[in-house]
């Protein structure tokens, strides 16, 4: 998209300064001037503006009031603000809503260029804190940084330990007044007041059992009191300001995944619903439920897991065409939950798959193969679930031993590592550890532990081809073209069989 950048000021002399450097850095901006607040909400409305450049004292108005009743008309544009007084530097961006930085006259032009042209540069990875903040605690709970330029921060006290001498101090007498604290850390201390819920989950016209909060401006706001019902309404306002997550405070966990779990069974009960939207949920949903089992795999979590199959397996069942809609709605997401849950889709899809190939051709491959009871979709289905849960385990270890615990030794120990943990519980079926010991082998022994198909059950080979594809789609964003493509470059390393059943889930539609 063309960055349309509307500088707001009302010295023209500093206007054609403005243009000449911002264009030298960056001559594909469109740069539009406006030396009024009026003049501003002109241009605002004759162009599709992207950012924003404003004097903080505009002739009869201001900047911030400016800026704050931009970001209520379209909150997508970033705003940046120029201030020429030295009290209008103390204000921190984050202290007014949408502004990312302020810049004092006069600039760096380079840092300013910066701050306009990152998408999600430091400003959006840190904040400042004033130095007389970070002095009321003894024990910093988050990591604090000095700024050493736009792009470049230096840690100088890690998290959680005491402060040694009058080092904050020091930095206070070389005139040094604000310290920085990323976002994320900031968030985490609230965090343990707040815990997120993804809107999607919410159910209309139910009553929900405790407040929700919408974040904002490094502050949670009440969005919705206890016990009101989520209306049509609210879900449309959570769709204009685009909150994805609400928060909850002071969570029970357990009262706020029994919540989760009755509604998502609402969910795929009710016949109101239509098979996309439940897939989104199941999806949203999914991915909470694994990402606790993920990071703190205990056996409960694993049979808190146990339900998300039991709820996919059912949806998936529902219809003929619900494992499209699943695929069609999941297949924007990313990441190694989501790779998870499309893993055991997949499987699932490619079960389906061996059965109908078995009812419909005469001289199927997998005519011998006896899959025995209920319980083989639920091992599969599981299987994908959990098939990369030592992958969160060991990177946590690593942060601790980073010379013994790299990446390679990563990639190479995670199904090992899974195994074990699901070794340690009871009750834990055989079979399902065997398969994800085994997803990252294949047939020709190409693995880690370099087995062979004879090696393999049918449940790991069928993994271990769902894992390479997803792996490639969904971790390395490839297009399912381009995965198909490197699958059967590689069929080698497959049960060949498996192949055209692959693709025939993934390219046609309704073909179950
Ligand atoms: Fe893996
Ligand atoms: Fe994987």
């Amino acid at each position: 998209m063309e960055k349309q950048l509307l500088v707001v000021e009302d010295d023209l002399d500093l206007c054609q300064i403005l243009r000449e450097e911002i264009t030298e850095r960056k001559p594909d901006y469109k740069l539009i001037f406006a030396h009024t607040e009026a003049g501003a909400k002109k241009a605002l409305e004759a162009n599709e503006i992207t950012h924003i450049l404003c004097d903080i004292r505009l002739p009869n108005s201001s900047g911030v009031d400016f800026a704050r009743h931009t970001q209520r008309e379209n909150h997508k544009i970033k705003i940046i603000l120029m201030s020429g007084f030295p009290d209008e530097r103390e204000l921190a961006p984050g202290k007014i809503l949408g502004v990312s930085h302020i810049f004092s006259k006069p600039f760096d032009y380079d840092e300013l260029v910066q701050a306009i042209d990152g998408e999600d540069g430091n400003a959006e990875e840190y904040f400042q804190l004033h130095i007389d903040f970070v002095n009321n605690y003894i024990v910093y709970p988050f990591d604090i940084f000095v700024r050493l330029n736009a792009s470049k921060y230096l840690k100088i006290f890690p998290k959680d330990q005491q402060r040694e001498g009058d080092n904050i101090d020091k930095f206070y007498s070389q005139g040094i007044k604000y310290l920085w604290v990323k976002k994320t850390d900031y968030l985490a201390i609230n965090e343990q007041l707040f815990v997120p819920v993804r809107r999607n989950l919410l159910s209309v016209n139910k009553p929900i059992p405790f407040a929700l909060y919408e974040y904002k401006e490094f502050n949670f706001k009440v969005f919705l009191d206890e016990k009101a019902l989520f209306t049509k309404e609210h879900k449309e306002v959570c769709k204009k300001r685009e909150l994805k997550t609400l928060y909850i405070r002071d969570c029970d966990n357990d009262k706020l995944l029994s919540y989760l779990d009755k509604s998502i069974e609402e969910i795929l009960r009710d016949s109101e619903t239509g098979e996309d939207e439940k897939a989104g949920q199941l999806n949203d949903y999914a991915l909470t439920r694994i990402e606790s089992a993920f990071f703190n795999p205990t056996a409960q979590e694993i049979q808190d897991l146990a339900k998300i199959q039991k709820n996919m397996t059912q949806f998936f069942a529902s219809s003929k065409t619900a494992i499209n809609s699943f695929f069609e709605e999941v297949q924007e997401e990313k990441g190694l939950y989501q790779h998870s849950i499309n893993v055991s889709a997949l499987t699932w899809g490619l079960f389906l798959q061996i059965e109908k190939d078995r009812e419909e051709n005469p001289k199927t491959a997998f005519k011998d193969v006896t899959f025995s009871n209920n319980d083989t979709k639920e091992i599969l289905c599981m299987a994908g679930l959990l098939h990369d849960l030592g992958e969160i385990s060991l990177k946590t270890q690593a942060l601790e031993d980073p010379e013994k615990i790299t990446e390679a030794y990563i990639k190479e120990k995670h199904p090992h590592e899974a195994a074990n943990l699901l070794r340690e519980m009871n009750d834990i079926d055989a079979k399902l550890i065997e398969v994800v010991q085994n997803h990252e082998e294949f047939c020709d022994r190409s693995g880690k532990m370099k087995k062979n198909r004879s090696q393999l059950s049918l449940f790991a080979q069928m993994i271990s081809l769902t894992n390479y594809y997803d792996e490639l789609v969904t971790l390395k964003d490839l297009t399912k073209g381009q995965a198909l493509m490197n699958v059967k470059e590689n069929e080698n390393k497959f049960y060949k069989k498996l192949i055209p059943l692959l693709e025939k889930l993934v390219q046609q539609n309704h073909s179950l």
